[in-house]
């Protein structure tokens, strides 16, 4: 079980249990996308180098895991349908990832090239509508259609998240609370519903939903503003993808938002000369000591840091259980991962 997970090993015997639910959920995504035609599964195969940290699977089973006090005899109280909920999360983060690829012009992802480098935008576009109509099909079989339901509202969210970062492009005032306007409804809408499905799948009871349901809201909008620092000051050797994209694309994130919050005269227009010259040769290295020397990393760090730990204080609000302290463990990965 490859990425964040490694970084929990306090709970080896937990470790190992889920793993083997992993695999059966990366089984269900694969048989589910399989088609009769060997062009649709060379691309299947492909992303299938995009599948990396399986957060999103993870936070579902764990919180299945969780929501329920005896979660320390688990996974036996997993079902089949923890499983189909894990790999539609897992399906619809990968469809975003490839669209995602397209509108950044990213040719690396998970250290292997993206669909739109290899085969361009057009593939690239289809095959992330493919999985996202996937994921919906697959959710169907459940028979359940309130989840399909509450799964569209989420990818709205998403989209519309997506849109309004596009509308601020090259917006050099944007503020904190349009930032994380956009990172709620882009990445951390998600990760709320996958925690909050596998509370609910396991007939959690409503306030045990609710605290998972916020404890992957506030996990989410750290992630991303950890996400967003990579790119920023990441190596792009250790995170394995390509970086510097959100300044090519006029995308202000935290860390900038904190500089021009803060800077003074001189290392503002610095660091605008240093904007001006962003594109062609990458991600100019003056950006970073910048963001560095000005204090904007750190208060980006403090602000993330702060996110996990009320992400961690919903936590108090379940009973413990193995999956509980693993979800915890998780929380802290989150922000102390470089890749
Ligand atoms: C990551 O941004 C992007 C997202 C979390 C959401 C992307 C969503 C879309 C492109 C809309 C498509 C929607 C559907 C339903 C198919 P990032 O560029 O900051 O992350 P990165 O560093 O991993 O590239
Ligand atoms: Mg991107």
């Amino acid at each position: 079980m490859p990425g964040l997970i490694h970084h929990v090993e306090r709970h080896r015997p937990i470790h190992d249990l889920l793993a083997g639910e992993l695999d059966a959920v990366d089984r269900i995504f694969r048989r589910h996308v399989a088609s009769d035609l060997p062009a649709v599964n060379d691309l299947c195969r492909h992303i299938a180098k995009y599948q990396g940290k399986m957060l999103r699977p993870t936070l579902t089973l764990l919180c299945g895991l969780g929501g329920r006090p005896e979660g320390a005899v688990l996974p036996q109280r997993l079902s089949e349908a923890h499983r189909v909920l894990a790999a539609v999360g897992e399906m619809i983060h990968m469809a975003t990832l490839v669209h995602d690829d397209v509108l950044d012009e990213s040719d690396l992802r998970r250290n292997a090239a993206t669909v739109n480098h290899l085969r361009g935008n057009e593939t690239a576009v289809l095959l992330g509508d493919y999985l996202i109509s996937n994921a919906f099909h697959l959710c169907s079989t459940l028979g359940r259609p309130e989840i399909n339901r509450r799964i569209g509202e989420t990818t709205n969210e998403l989209c519309a998240g997506e849109l309004l970062q596009v509308h601020h492009r090259d917006d050099w005032s944007i503020d904190e609370a349009t930032y994380f306007a956009i990172i709620e409804r882009k990445t951390a809408s998600l990760i709320s519903l996958c925690c909050r499905l596998g509370a609910e799948q396991s007939e959690a009871e409503s306030s045990v939903c609710d605290a998972l349901g916020a404890y992957g809201r506030l996990l989410g909008v750290a992630f991303q503003i950890q996400d967003d620092l990579l790119d920023l000051v990441g190596e792009e050797r250790v995170v394995g993808k390509s970086l510097g994209r959100d300044l090519e694309k006029g995308k202000l994130t935290l860390p900038m938002i904190h500089f021009f919050g803060s800077a003074g005269a001189s290392s503002r227009s610095e660091m605008l000369e240093c904007l001006a010259g962003v594109g062609g040769t990458g991600r100019p290295a003056r950006i970073a000591s910048l963001l560095v020397a000005g204090g904007a990393v750190r208060t980006a760090r403090e602000t993330a840091f702060s996110l996990v730990r009320q992400a961690r204080a919903e936590l108090s609000r379940i009973p413990d259980s193995p999956a509980r302290r693993l979800l915890d463990d998780l929380a802290c990965a989150v922000i102390t991962r470089e890749y």
